[in-house]
């Protein structure tokens, strides 16, 4: 099996984590990003949990993820009050999920950790985003990546489909806490985007044209995409990526 490339922020949990054991491992948000990482650890058994169908069949088709008998991926939603009842984890990641319940049960972020703190007997460990689109950049680079943000969403809208919703660090420490966790370390990782990332963002634009309201909107939504992806391209090269913004790591664990 090809090793994957592993993330800065997956090695920061490694060198958090230490020599203590993973045990039995909860991926409460999945991706094959994420289960691929967790694929090389030394793990008890692992329980991957998604609420997405075509997640699970991504997974499935992904290649580079290494599942024993022990190993679960489930198909559910962190609000039905039954998912996993009465089991604890020695790690639990949560990777990029608070983003994404915004898709699948929208206005339930205050209560996610609430939910999963009964699962977590050892470590939870946290990757999110610092929320961008909202806000101005103050660079060149920084301006593409939220006029993209911007773009992306606003199809998505348009096409009828909810956008993620990130939250910042500081609103995850802060609800970490009333969950009843204690803070451990939370670092921050600047992000330098690539043509990956411009291309895959304006192509998702492109995918929602034909669900539209009507054509001509569509139609001049198709030109603006295609001028932002060239002057997306020309600042890439010039700064060789588009550095804006950062990811974050948490580490929490349930005070007793
Ligand atoms: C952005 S993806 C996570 C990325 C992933 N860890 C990776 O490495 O690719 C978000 C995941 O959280 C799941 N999710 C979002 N809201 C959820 C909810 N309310 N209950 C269960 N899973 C949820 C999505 O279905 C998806 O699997």
């Amino acid at each position: 099996m090809t090793k994957p490339v592993v993330s800065s922020l997956f090695r920061y949990i490694e060198t958090l984590q230490g020599d203590q054991p993973w045990g039995r491992f909860l991926d409460a948000g999945t991706g094959v990003k994420s289960l691929q990482w967790i694929s090389t650890l030394t793990t008890d058994a692992w329980t991957a949990i998604t609420a997405a169908p075509g997640m699970v069949r991504d997974i499935r088709t992904a290649g580079r993820i290494d599942m024993r008998r022990q190993d679960r991926i489930l198909l559910g939603n962190w609000a039905d009050e039954g998912l996993l009842a009465g089991e604890a984890f020695d790690t639990v990641l949560v990777d990029y999920l608070v983003g994404a319940i915004e898709g699948f049960s929208p206005y339930w972020q205050d209560r996610v950790f609430h939910r999963l703190r009964p699962h977590v007997a050892g470590r939870l460990y946290l990757i999110g985003l610092e929320p961008y689109v909202p806000f101005d950049a103050e660079t060149e680079a920084g301006k593409v990546i939220v006029e993209i943000g911007r773009l992306r969403d606003a199809c998505l809208l348009l096409a009828g489909d909810r956008p993620y919703r990130e939250f910042p660090a500081d609103w995850v420490i802060r609800h970490l806490q009333q969950a009843g966790f204690r803070l451990i370390d939370v670092r921050q990782f600047p992000i330098r985007y690539r043509e990956r990332f411009v291309d895959g963002q304006l192509d998702m634009c492109l995918r929602r044209l034909p669900r539209f309201p009507s054509e001509p909107l569509a139609a001049s939504m198709r030109a603006e995409v295609e001028r932002l992806r060239e002057h997306a391209h020309d600042v890439l090269q010039r700064e060789n990526g588009l550095p804006h913004g950062s990811d974050y790591v948490i580490a929490a664990e349930p005070i007793n």
